[in-house]
């Protein structure tokens, strides 16, 4: 059986990721593919347990570095457990959020060399690298908006404020800048059913 294909969404608040991952998903269904969606922090019990200790506000005593392990311990556990059986049996997975993740919030938003994450990262996914890479795009100010406007409670990471997120956003543009094969950067500001196109269009090239 040939193996599946792994694509991971990235975005910054409220980018629409998670419509897109749905339509997408639906989509490769309805043509008969087999797909696995999951998300980041999170998709496994543990990864679940350690979402709960990096989006809870109270936590204020959470160091920067803490919260990189966290994020990355997350993501060994993902990988090992879910992804690489999944792909192995031939699922295509889709993934909300992945190391670009880290790399643009942790690195480019936070203060932790993005050269070091790198390195543990590489050493969380064990080599296993996506196929492709959608970021979808759109202005942080008008994205954070949309997430405060929706969100039942704003975790730790919506509450910090605007510079950071900008921060995040151009640390996304200079990743994608860098992996232009892979990351494929998609204008979130147009028509949801316009996205889901420029996606699907996107994502036939790889299957
Ligand atoms: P979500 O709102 O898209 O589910 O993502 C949860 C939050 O976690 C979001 O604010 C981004 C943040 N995050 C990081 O800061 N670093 C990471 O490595 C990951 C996977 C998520």
């Amino acid at each position: 059986m040939p193996k599946g294909k792994f694509i991971t969404f990235e975005g910054s608040e409220g980018c629409g990721k998670s419509t897109q991952i749905k339509l997408l998903s639906e989509a490769l269904i309805k043509q008969g593919r087999s797909v696995l969606t999951t998300r980041e922090p999170g998709g496994t019990d543990v990864g679940e347990k350690i979402r709960e200790i990096l989006m809870d506000p109270s936590h204020v005593e959470l160091t920067d570095l803490t919260e990189v392990f966290l994020y990355e311990a997350a993501r060994t556990q993902l990988v090992n457990e879910i992804i690489v059986p999944s792909l192995d049996s031939g699922h295509n997975v889709l993934c909300d959020r992945f190391s670009e993740s880290t790399l643009a919030y942790q690195g480019y938003g936070g203060k932790i060399s993005v050269e070091w994450i790198q390195k543990i990262d590489q050493m969380a996914r064990g080599g296993l690298s996506p196929d492709l890479t959608l970021f979808i795009d759109v202005d942080p100010e008008v994205g954070l908006k949309r997430a405060r406007a929706s969100a039942k409670e704003i975790d730790r990471l919506e509450e910090k404020d605007l510079e950071y997120h900008k921060r995040v956003y151009q640390g996304y543009l200079e990743l994608a800048k860098k992996n232009p094969d892979r990351i494929k950067v998609v204008d979130g500001s147009k028509g949801v059913q316009e996205v889901h196109k420029e996606i699907l269009d996107l994502v036939k090239r790889i299957l």
